[in-house]
């Protein structure tokens, strides 16, 4: 693998790659810096942090590397999108066989523009309304997930990267993440 690049807006995706590049010995470089140094279809492994369901960067980036996995880093317990859909019914695999894993990160809300902080709040809100619906019976994760909506949390956790390390030193690493084609009818 010759590098891992990376998109972040309040810094838990950035902290994910720099402690990956540190287990693994492999550079870590924020998507702009990579685009200058990498040549075109370098051999990456790509971490985006997750928006509305897509994962950011990651487009221009299957475009312009060899994506031969990549970390979606989000907020939700389980993971979400369509990337993460793919996933979970491919047993951790894209649909095109790369290796794909999940990472959870934060809740910042100071570190956010304007647009995604209320975008952000509106999304909280309604998981907080949703988890009070449920009174006694939400759980302890549930409880937890409410917390960090309402007053910001850091969910980043260097053991989580523990999956991934492995998968660099181990492989395989032959998928390609590629783009899914859409259908224009
Ligand atoms: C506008 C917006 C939309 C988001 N959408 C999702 C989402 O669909 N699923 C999710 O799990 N997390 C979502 N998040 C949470 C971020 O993915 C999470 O805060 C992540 O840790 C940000 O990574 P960063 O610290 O590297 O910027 C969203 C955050 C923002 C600001």
């Amino acid at each position: 693998m010759k590098a891992i690049v990376y998109t972040s807006k309040t810094g838990s995706t950035e902290r994910y790659a720099q402690m990956l590049s540190k287990a693994t010995g492999v550079p870590a470089y924020p998507a702009k810096e990579a685009s200058k140094r990498l040549p075109r279809g370098s051999e990456v492994f790509y971490m985006g942090w997750l928006r509305a369901g897509s994962v950011s960067g990651l487009a221009g980036a299957m475009e312009r590397y060899t994506i031969r996995g990549a970390a979606i880093v989000g907020i939700s317990p389980a993971g979400n999108g369509d990337l993460w859909t793919e996933a979970k019914i491919n047993g951790g695999f894209s649909d095109s066989g790369a290796r794909l894993f999940y990472l959870r990160g934060g809740y910042a809300p100071d570190k956010l523009g304007r647009v995604d902080r209320l975008l952000m709040r509106f999304m909280a809100n309604a998981v907080i309304k949703k988890i009070q619906a449920k009174g006694d019976a939400a759980t302890e994760e549930e409880r937890d997930m409410m917390g960090v909506f309402q007053n910001g949390g850091d969910l980043v956790q260097e053991e989580a990267l523990a999956d991934i390390v492995e998968w660099f030193r181990s492989g395989p690493h032959d998928g390609v993440l590629k783009a899914t084609p859409t259908l224009d009818i």
